[in-house]
């Protein structure tokens, strides 16, 4: 049979919020040799990833992906012609509720830390760092800073090579389109919420260079800048504003704090340095606070080496903020962050078994019906069932929030058929953001999906062994006592 490691070729692909690229390499060649796909073209902008977005046509077929499908979409827009195209942009999220359509004996989901981990376990030649050194700590703190989240991690390095996670995966909304969402809000304090939708609607072209203007500045602020930002802005707008309002934007500056701070002329607005770097500031105060948080944690305490990671870790703002809030910290910011998740899933292909233990981000479990107990169990709860009264939605827990477990660890189970002709048994299984969820039903728990197990004709009770384990996903395995049959379902919910 051909399994994963028997292909010629590993190759990754990183669907990102914002931006979404592919690397690959041959199984016999050197990571080194690792191809990054072509350079992405977004007009001023060159990119080793393009902008997460899709274009399909009237008849719903795929037309383009990247900067092509922003490019085609906005000239449709320019021309008034694409009111029955679907351009759909951020919706990686969605993925997570339908497959890749990639067959699973060629997919292994990685995770996003974990992935950028193991490039640093790379020799110096082969991850290019800038100049930063290697990562030579054996634990260290991965800043995992992109356009959807900020994810934070804690790894160990052990003796083996593999990794240990130290502390569950936390982090936060404060992304790169934090900033973008910043800058939306400042320009509704100018124009107003109303004249500011009607733009987006119906100028699609001018918004979409609004944009790419406004992804150039956000790259090249820096925290020491003290000069006006000037970003260039449709005239649409201004026309727009004007026709609404029946006065100019320079006007309507005037009735706001931002009076002598940004002046907006010939198709421009010149910002104020120390305003265009307020845009930053929720981004910049979250990551500090998180990690400040989690450096308070026992086993995170003596944390002394940083590694910033994600395209928002290439923003100087956030770079600076970081050695601020950590002045006597290493901090490591390998060259092309936005692609070390990239690569680094190029060796998770290669070398899954790299991660030898994950600390549980959920609580995990099975809604389970046990016998009814008043002492224990709220009236509503209460259902009868082949003639016995019990009590419904109980979260029965096998992993909790906070363990660590070993990739591969089992946590076992049993669950017992509920009636006697019972055909079939239904395994649903939750995932919780509490430690300890007594009800399915409770605050922070979330479905996951399920497994039906087929019981034997029989007039018996049925016994089913539940094993939930991690490997590269997390996994739950169900297996009928009498007949043996067994039933593994894979999930990407971690
Ligand atoms: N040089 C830079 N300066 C400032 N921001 C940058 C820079 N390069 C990229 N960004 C920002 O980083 C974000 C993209 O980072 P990245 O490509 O890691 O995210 P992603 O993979 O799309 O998101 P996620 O992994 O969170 O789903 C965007 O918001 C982008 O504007
Ligand atoms: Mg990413």
């Amino acid at each position: 049979m051909n399994s994963k490691g028997d292909k010629l070729l590993v190759a990754a692909i990183d669907f990102g919020t914002t931006y979404s690229g592919y690397a690959y390499v041959f199984k016999h060649e050197d990571f080194s040799r690792m191809k990054i796909n072509n350079l992405w073209n977004g007009g001023s902008l060159m990119s080793l990833k393009c902008p997460t977005c899709v274009l399909f046509d009237e008849n719903k077929q795929f037309h383009s992906f990247g900067y092509e499908a922003e490019d085609k979409y906005s000239e449709l827009a320019n021309d008034d012609k694409h009111e029955k195209w679907y351009y759909f942009r951020r919706f990686k999220m969605l993925l997570h509720k339908k497959g890749a359509d990639i067959d699973s004996g060629s997919l292994t989901i990685a995770l996003e830390p974990e992935a950028a981990s193991l490039i640093c376990q790379l020799l110096p030649s082969d991850i290019m760092f800038s100049g930063s050194g290697r990562l030579t700590a054996n634990k260290y703190m991965i800043l995992d800073l992109g356009g959807g989240t900020a994810d934070i991690t804690v790894h160990e390095k052990q003796a083996d090579g593999s990794l240990r996670e130290l502390h569950e995966p936390t982090g936060g909304a404060w992304d790169g389109t934090k900033v973008d969402e910043a800058f939306h809000q400042m320009l509704i304090k100018i124009v107003g919420a109303k004249t500011f939708k009607t733009f987006c609607d119906t100028q699609k072209f001018d918004h979409l260079d609004l944009l790419r203007e406004l992804e150039m500045k956000k790259r090249t602020i820096t925290h020491v800048s003290d000069n006006k930002i000037v970003v260039n802005m449709p005239f649409s707008l201004t026309s727009l504003y004007q026709q609404e309002c029946g006065e100019t934007i320079a006007d309507a500056i005037n009735e706001t704090p931002f009076k002598d701070k940004i002046i907006w002329a010939a198709g421009k607005v010149r910002i104020e340095a120390n305003v265009f770097k307020g845009l930053f500031k929720e981004c910049t105060d979250g990551v500090t606070r998180c990690v400040r948080e989690l450096l308070q944690e026992p086993e995170v305490k003596d944390v002394d080496t940083f590694f910033m990671v994600g395209g928002f870790s290439e923003s100087p703002m956030m770079q600076a903020a970081i050695r601020d809030a950590l002045p006597n910290a290493k901090i490591i910011i390998p060259a092309d962050v936005g692609l070390v998740v990239l690569k680094g899933a190029v060796v998770f292909g290669r070398e899954p078994m790299k991660i030898a233990s994950r600390i549980a981000k959920y609580t995990y479990g099975i809604s389970i019906s046990p016998p009814f107990d008043s002492t224990l169990h709220p009236q509503e709860k209460r259902v009868v069932v082949g003639g016995k009264e019990r009590c419904k939605d109980v979260f029965k827990k096998y992993i909790q929030k906070g363990e660590s477990i070993k990739i591969g660890e089992r946590r076992s189970g049993k669950h017992v058929s509920l009636k006697a002709d019972q055909k079939k048994m239904l395994l649903r299984i939750y995932a919780s953001a509490e430690k300890d969820p007594k009800f399915i039903t409770d605050p922070g728990c979330e479905y996951m999906g399920r497994l039906i197990v087929k019981l034997p004709e029989a007039q018996d009770i049925f016994k089913v062994k539940v094993d939930m384990m991690f490997e590269t996903e997390f996994l739950v395995d169900a297996e009928e006592e009498t007949s043996k049959q067994k039933i593994t379902s894979y999930f990407d919910f971690l």
